[in-house]
C-alpha cells in the first residue's frame, strides 16, 4: 500500500465535496458583485449539482424588494452574466432557493426579520442553523453589519450549526484602517469564522502554481537563488475603471490590486512546501513569506506610480483616467504601478521580485515570469544574432487569458553553423484539458460552505501585507515617487522601465 493511501488526509482530498445543507445571505443583495459574480456563480455550481439539499440564498438590502422581484433580478443577472447559458428548468428550481429581505444596514428589526428568515429555512430544510454571511458591500458597511449580526444572536449559530462571515476586499485602506476593521469584526466574530477573499487565489492557474511547485519533482530543486536570477509578476488589464471612478479615487492600484492579488500571487510562488494541504500550512507558509519580505526602504528608487492619459486601444479611442466619471480632474491617484521587493530568507536573499500592473494597457493578460541564471560558460555567446540573450531560460505561468506555462530555453537553428534562437516549451489548458474552468467565485463559494479557508486571506497576511505597504503609501504622499503619466494603449511610463533596467534587468514582453 503507498502512503497516499494510508494516509488519511490525503485520501480526503479526493472526497466528493459537498457541502452541508446551508443558508446563504447575502448583504449587497442588489449590487453589482451579486449581479456579475455570486449568484452566477451559484447558478453554476447548482448546475453541476454541487450545491447541497437545503441550500438557500437570502439577499439583504435596502431596496424595497420581494423574493419574486429580486429572482427576476437575478435572471437577468444569470441570463448576462454567467459562464454556462442559462437553461429554464435549473433555474427554475435554483430560483426558489432565493429569498428577499429588504432593510437598512444599521436598523435592527430587519436583522430580526432576518433571523425569522433564516429560522424558516432551517425547519422547512433541515439547514442545521448552518449560515454563510456574506458581505458583499462597500467596506464602509461592514463594521456595522458584522455589529447588528452579533446583536441579534446570528453570529454564533443555535444548534450546533457554524455560522462564517466572508469579507470582500479592500480589507482596510492602510494598515490602521485593516487593524480597526479586523478588531470591529473580532467583537463579533472569531478569526477562524472570518474567510477573507482574494478572487485570484479562486483562480485555477493560481492554484495551479502550487500544484506545479509541489506535484512535480523537477522544478523545486531550481526554484531558489542559485538558479533563479529574478521574478516577475505583472498584471496587465485593457480595461480603466469601469464606471467606478468614485472606488477608485479612494483606492488607486497598490491598494486595488497590489496589496491583495499581486501579493498573494507572489507568496504562492515564494513559499516554502507544507507538509500537507490541510488545516493551515498553506496559509502559514504564505505568512512565512511576508514576513521575511524587506521594508520596501528607497521608496523613490523601488516604486513607479502613474495615470493613464487618454489614447487608443485596439483601435478605440478611450478617454484620460481624470476625464473619467467620479474621478477628479486633478487626480494625483495612480493606475499603474510597478515596483521592487526583496524576500530575505534562505531561499530568495538577493534575487528580486518585481511586480507590475497597470489599466487601460495594450493588452490584457496576468503572468509569472521566473528567469533563471544564464549557464556559467556563455559559449553560444557570439552565435545569438541580434537577440542580447538567446539562451535566456524563463519559465512563464499564464494566469490568464490563453492559460498556459511555458518554458523557453535557446536551440540551435538548423543549419551548417552554431546559431542560437529561443523557443518555448508550450503548455495550454485549453488544449490539454479541453473543458473550461469554473470561475473562481464557484470555487471559493463552495469552500467557504465546506468550512475549507486554505484559499481565503488569513489577518496575518494582511496584516503584514499592509505594514509593508503602508510606508509606501506615506511617501508617496510626501512626494517620493511622483506621479508618472502613460497614454492609454502603452505599457506604461519609461520609468518604469528604468525601474528594471538599473538592475540589468527588463521587463518580460507579455
Ligand atoms: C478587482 C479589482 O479586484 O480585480 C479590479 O478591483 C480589477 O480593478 C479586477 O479589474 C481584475 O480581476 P480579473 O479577475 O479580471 O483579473
Amino acid at each position: 500500500m503507498t502512503t497516499s493511501t494510508l494516509n488519511p488526509l490525503r485520501a480526503g482530498l479526493r472526497l466528493p465535496r459537498t457541502p452541508d445543507a446551508c443558508a446563504l445571505v447575502v448583504f449587497g443583495a442588489t449590487g453589482d458583485l451579486t449581479a456579475r459574480k455570486l449568484v452566477p456563480a451559484l447558478y453554476n455550481l447548482a448546475r453541476e449539482r454541487l450545491l447541497p439539499g437545503g441550500f438557500s440564498v437570502v439577499g439583504f438590502a435596502r431596496r424595497g424588494w420581494s423574493d419574486e422581484q429580486f429572482r427576476a433580478a437575478m435572471k437577468d443577472a444569470v441570463a448576462k452574466f454567467s459562464r454556462e447559458p442559462l437553461q429554464d428548468d435549473i433555474w427554475e428550481s435554483f430560483a426558489r432557493s432565493l429569498h428577499y429581505v429588504s432593510s437598512d444596514f444599521g436598523d435592527m428589526p430587519g436583522y430580526e426579520r432576518l433571523g425569522e428568515r433564516l429560522k424558516k429555512e432551517d425547519s422547512a430544510h433541515g439547514a442545521g442553523g448552518n449560515r454563510l454571511f456574506y458581505l458583499a458591500t462597500p467596506p464602509t458597511a461592514y463594521a456595522e453589519i458584522a455589529h447588528h449580526l452579533g446583536e441579534a444572536n446570528l453570529s454564533r449559530s443555535p444548534s450546533g450549526g457554524w455560522a462564517r462571515l466572508v469579507v470582500e476586499k479592500p480589507f482596510g485602506r492602510d494598515l490602521e484602517s485593516a487593524k480597526k476593521l479586523d478588531q470591529s469584526l473580532g467583537l463579533v466574530f472569531r478569526e477562524r469564522q472570518i474567510y477573507r477573499i482574494d478572487h485570484y487565489l479562486g483562480k485555477e492557474t493560481v492554484q495551479n502554481i502550487l500544484v506545479f511547485r509541489f506535484g512535480n519533482g523537477i522544478f523545486e530543486p531550481i526554484w531558489n537563488r542559485r538558479y533563479v536570477n529574478d521574478v516577475q509578476v505583472s498584471v496587465a488589464e485593457t480595461v480603466g475603471v469601469e464606471g467606478r471612478g468614485g472606488y477608485y479615487e479612494e483606492s488607486g492600484a497598490l491598494r486595488d490590486m497590489v496589496q491583495n492579488h499581486l501579493m498573494q500571487v507572489l507568496a504562492l510562488v515564494a513559499m516554502e512546501p507544507v507538509a500537507s494541504l490541510h488545516g493551515d500550512g498553506v496559509r502559514d507558509e504564505k505568512a512565512k513569506v511576508f514576513r521575511a519580505m524587506l521594508p520596501v526602504g528607497d521608496v523613490g528608487r523601488a516604486t513607479v506610480r502613474a495615470q493613464y492619459r487618454a489614447g487608443a486601444i485596439l483601435g478605440q479611442q478611450v478617454p484620460g483616467y481624470r476625464e473619467e466619471d467620479g474621478v477628479s480632474p486633478a487626480s494625483e491617484i495612480e493606475t499603474y504601478v510597478a515596483l521592487k521587493l526583496m524576500i530575505e530568507n534562505w531561499r530568495w536573499a538577493d534575487v528580486p521580485f518585481y511586480l507590475r500592473v497597470g489599466k487601460r494597457l495594450p493588452k490584457r493578460a496576468t503572468e509569472v515570469v521566473i528567469t533563471f541564471k544564464k549557464p556559467p560558460l556563455q559559449l553560444f555567446r557570439e552565435m545569438g544574432g541580434d537577440n542580447i540573450d538567446p539562451a535566456a531560460n524563463l519559465l512563464v505561468l499564464r494566469i490568464q487569458p490563453d492559460e498556459g506555462i511555458s518554458l523557453r530555453f535557446g536551440a540551435k537553428v538548423p543549419g551548417t553553423r552554431s546559431d542560437v534562437r529561443p523557443v518555448n516549451m508550450d503548455f495550454r489548458y485549453g488544449s490539454s484539458f479541453g473543458v473550461e474552468p469554473p470561475e473562481a467565485y464557484e470555487r471559493l463559494l463552495l469552500d467557504a460552505m465546506l468550512g475549507d479557508s486554505t484559499l481565503f486571506t488569513r489577518w496575518d497576511s494582511v496584516e503584514a501585507s499592509w505594514e509593508l505597504l503602508t510606508p509606501v503609501l506615506d511617501a508617496w504622499l510626501q512626494g517620493a515617487s511622483p506621479l508618472r503619466f502613460y497614454d492609454a494603449g502603452t505599457w506604461g511610463p519609461d520609468e518604469a522601465r528604468r525601474l528594471v533596467e538599473q538592475d540589468g534587468r527588463e521587463w518580460h514582453r507579455m
